[in-house]
């Protein structure tokens, strides 16, 4: 397994281009599911999880060609309507799926995607939103059996504001009969683009973005070609390394209109942004300040940007209370920044971190996406040098990440093993 070898103290300075978005990438590749016609996406992320997804749908029949950030994806007949145990494993937005299969092809095997680092996932809103439109949902051995004649609109309550769940069922009701209206919908902009996309392919969504989204079920979508959004979580993670390293940095790609959370949180504690040549140019020039903050669902202060907020708040100087109130488990980075000499205090959904102005570099180990981001920039501003195992959970959701590093002053190299 590849490590990541990090000196840390070198300043960030220069720019960086962001990626296509990797949840806004997946849904896209398997709406797809919804039409016989071809779909063209531009900007697609080079990731491990895109090459999950397209190995996903290649196994269902579909073909799919990818040249560059190009993908071109055809669900002419579909060979089967099975997700398969060792890919939903891996990544468990495959359950996606399921909607698609639904409208499609009336049924779906979809193996249960079990739990992962940060929480056991449960899917049962998804199951039940399948269940309100008419589907029949049988669990077992492991597989999630679903089949529906016919999917006829209803209207659904979601008790949390699911992202992939508002995803999985805004595609499974664009093809039913009728009108669904999905009340407490997830409004993050991934949700908006796969509603904008299924828009383009001739559906009809609207609400999208906020907390009621209302689709009048069609009899066909079309196929289309779509850009896909840059990725938020991308660009917020580059914006806290240039925070973190004392840097300026112009990141390239980055849309303001979905970073306000962590452009104010951000802000307060000490860095200067604001917007420039179509990016966000980043720096810190004082000191960085201890801030609290609290993940929420969107447009609150994103989750999956919680552990690099916290690293960053290791090098502040003071008290930080960070709560994790999305999901149930997402403080494994904390152990791992402990080893670097973080005090750190977890105590339920809440994590204190007292900043000591200063981290030692230490061997530490990813567990998550998010979560080993957050090992790499703490790193970056650490004395002394860090190695990062199990780094394939970093390929997952950052493209080439060592090298845009390095592009602006990083010491920083990965090592094959
Ligand atoms: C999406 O996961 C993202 N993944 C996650 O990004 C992100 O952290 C999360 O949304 C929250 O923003 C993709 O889009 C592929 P949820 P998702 O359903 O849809 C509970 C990353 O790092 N819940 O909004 O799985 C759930 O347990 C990944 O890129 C149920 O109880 O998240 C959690 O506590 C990590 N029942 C909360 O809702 C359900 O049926 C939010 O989960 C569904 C969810």
């Amino acid at each position: 397994m590849d490590k990541m070898v990090i000196h840390g103290g070198e300043r960030l300075i220069g720019e960086v281009q962001i990626g296509g978005a990797k949840n806004a990438a997946l849904p896209l590749f398997i709406a797809a599911l919804l039409t016989d016609e071809e779909i063209h996406l531009h900007n697609v992320p080079a990731l491990r999880d895109i090459d999950t997804v397209e190995k996903l749908l290649r196994n269902m029949g579909i073909t799919v060609k990818r040249e560059g950030f190009d993908a071109t994806i055809q669900a002419k007949s579909l060979d089967t309507i099975e997700a398969p145990y060792d890919l939903v494993r891996t990544m468990r937005a495959s359950i996606l799926v399921l909607g698609p299969l639904l409208a499609r092809a009336h049924g779906a095997k979809v193996s249960l995607p079990g739990g992962c680092a940060i929480g056991t996932r449960p899917i049962n809103l998804h199951l039940d939103g399948f269940h309100a439109l008419g589907a029949e949902i049988d669990l077992e051995h492991g597989y999630i059996h679903a089949k529906a004649d016919k999917l006829a609109g209803t209207t659904i309550d979601l008790s949390l504001p699911t992202v992939t769940g508002t995803e999985n069922l805004m595609m499974a009701a664009a093809l039913a009969e009728g009108t669904t209206i999905i009340e407490n919908a997830a409004r993050e902009p991934e949700v908006v683009e796969v509603g904008n996309f299924i828009n383009k392919m001739g559906g009809q969504i609207s609400g999208l973005g906020t907390k009621t989204v209302v689709i009048k079920g069609v009899s066909a979508l079309h196929g289309t070609d779509y850009t896909i959004m840059p990725d938020r979580v991308e660009a917020a993670t580059y914006m806290v390394a240039a925070g973190m390293t004392r840097g300026n940095l112009l990141i390239k790609g980055a849309r303001p209109q979905h970073l306000k959370a962590v452009i104010d949180k951000l802000s307060e504690a000490g860095m200067e942004i604001h917007e420039e040549n179509g990016g966000l140019r980043c720096l810190m020039t004082g000191s960085i300040k201890s801030v609290d903050a609290k993940t929420l669902p969107y447009p609150g202060f994103p989750t999956d940007v919680q552990a690099q907020l916290m690293a960053m708040m290791c090098f502040a100087n003071g008290l930080s209370v960070i709560s994790e109130t999305v999901f149930e488990n997402r403080f494994m980075h904390v152990g791992e920044l402990k080893r670097m000499g973080a005090d750190i205090q977890v105590e339920g959904h809440s994590a204190i971190i007292r900043g000591r102005g200063e981290l030692s570099g230490a061997p530490v180990m990813a567990t998550d996406l998010r979560a080993s981001a957050s090992l790499v920039l703490a790193g970056l501003a650490a004395s002394g040098t860090t190695e990062i195992s199990r780094i394939y959970h970093l390929d997952r959701g950052y493209e080439r990440m060592e090298e845009k590093l390095r592009v602006v002053g990083a010491n920083i190299r990965r090592v094959k093993a």
